[in-house]
């Protein structure tokens, strides 16, 4: 059972959607223009909400599944969307690829792949730092193109409250074209695997990743003799897809948040998923606050500062009822530390009781700085975190439930290490990103073919498919 505490579970606070606004607050910055910002609020709280909330209840069940270990997670984008980088191709590249990818790990898992992308609204950024200096100028920090702006001038770094407004615009453009992928044709499997193949013969490692390949390839080839091909079934031709993104920029999330009609519940309706980053995820604090009380499923990163009894505490708080598919724990502890951090926390949470989705993101413990200063992941300790995560839950007979990464469709040269071997002198040719560093389209598969690898040595029982027990 749910450790809930008496004080808790006694009388809970009641919330409304601006209970928030009464407690601590970090990352969010302070608007110079009260008086636009309220404007603004206003406005976005009377357009059409990106999201319904039904989606939000499908995802949730899909969730479920995975947090009952009947379903894989595979989450990832950008680690920041900008209003500057807008355009179909990279939307149907990154899109593109992580079907690519999820289409690796359900033949590695054997189990559907829920697919949830960091996309449509992924804008707001926590740092470290309040500030950024270059030479003798210090400048307020970039938190993400919903706030302010990358240039590192004093104008550009001002908060200005219109760009949310630019924010809500492209997220309805970009889930426009994501639905329209989903549904039209973009998504058909066939093709997605004819993208794969390319991926394995130009790949310098095609001899690893060729026998399964082979195998998917077989397999489409035996459904198409049983009757199953595009034409006569939907599922092979479309896909489920959700966004999500980090619920920092409260005034935003609040002036999207909506009662859903159907059931009388209130929904975050900037995205089907959203989640409570590292920084601010303290118990008492405004972030925890707003989300649980929206009945979306909710993610919540886990870094190595979590301690097991506040991880507690706060899946009290943010799912009292112990819902399958509510929360999502996103760990994100780096390669050298997983083994010692998140073993505590697999722990206390399966001793609880608490259902939850695990996630490993590998990204965010393994950032590390070149000798020129430029921020980047080495792909071998990326994959060693990942490693090191389906290792915990296998020794603590507990769902490794999915990944979640930072990536793009685009042959950015950000990370360092995987199968083409990119080099710290490699990094000036495509570095584009606008906040930490993603892995690109080839880095990505590699690592999608790595963890179906995992998946498929893991699988227990030992997979007996239905014809070899014939
Ligand atoms: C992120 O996901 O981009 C991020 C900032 O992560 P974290 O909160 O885990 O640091
Ligand atoms: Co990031």
């Amino acid at each position: 059972m749910p450790t809930t505490s008496p004080a808790a579970a006694a009388s809970p606070r009641p919330w409304n959607p601006d209970s928030w606004r009464d407690c601590p607050i970090r990352q969010v910055p302070t608007y110079p223009d009260v008086a636009k910002l309220r404007d603004m609020e206003a406005r976005l709280g009377k357009y059409p909400p990106l999201v319904f909330a039904g989606e939000a209840r499908r995802l949730k069940a899909h969730l479920a599944l995975a947090a009952e270990g009947k379903a894989f997670v595979l989450q990832g984008g950008d680690c920041a969307e900008s209003f500057s980088d807008f355009t179909a191709n990279i939307i149907r590249d990154t899109f593109r690829v992580l079907l690519q990818m999820a289409v690796v790990l359900t033949f590695g898992a054997s189990l559907p792949v829920v697919k949830i992308g960091r996309m449509a609204g992924q804008f707001a950024k926590p740092r470290s730092s309040d500030t950024e200096t270059q030479g003798d100028v210090t400048l307020p920090s970039y938190r993400g193109d919903i706030i302010n702006g990358p240039e590192f001038s004093e104008v550009s770094r001002i908060p200005d409250p219109a760009r949310m407004e630019f924010g809500y615009f492209q997220s309805a453009s970009t889930l426009n074209l994501l639905r329209a992928f989903s549904s039209g044709g973009y998504a058909d499997l066939h093709e997605v695997h004819r993208w794969n193949l390319d991926f394995v013969e130009r790949s310098p490692l095609v001899e690893r990743y060729q026998d399964l390949a082979s195998r998917i390839d077989e397999t489409l080839s035996f459904m198409a003799a049983c009757g199953m091909t595009s034409t006569t079934t939907r599922d092979l031709r479309e896909t489920d897809f959700y966004i999500s993104h980090e619920a920092l920029l409260l005034p935003y999330e609040q002036a999207l948040a909506r009662v859903d009609s159907t059931t009388g519940d209130w929904y975050g309706c900037s995205a089907h998923f959203l989640w409570i980053g590292d920084r601010t995820r303290q118990a008492e604090g405004a972030h925890v606050e707003f989300l649980r009380g929206l009945q979306n499923p909710l993610g919540m990163k886990v870094g190595p500062t979590q301690e097991p009894d506040d991880l507690l505490r706060l899946l009290d708080i943010l799912n009292p009822a112990n819902e399958a598919g509510r929360i999502t724990l996103i760990s994100r502890m780096g390669a050298d530390k997983v083994g010692s951090k998140l073993t505590p926390l697999v722990r206390a949470v399966q001793r609880s009781g608490h259902k939850v989705v695990w996630l490993s993101d590998p990204m965010h413990g393994n950032t590390i700085s070149t000798s020129s200063k430029v921020k980047t992941r080495n792909f071998d300790s990326i994959l060693q975190e990942v490693r090191g995560f389906f290792d915990i839950h296998a020794a603590e007979g507990t769902w490794a439930g999915g990944v979640h990464v930072e990536m793009t469709g685009q042959d950015v040269t950000e990370c360092i290490g995987g199968a083409h071997r990119l080099s710290e002198a490699d990094l000036g040719s495509r570095y584009e990103t606008f906040c930490d560093p993603r892995l690109n389209a080839e880095q990505s598969l590699e690592l999608a073919f790595l963890v179906a690898e995992e998946l498929k040595r893991r699988r227990l029982p030992p997979s007996a498919p239905a014809l070899a027990a014939q």
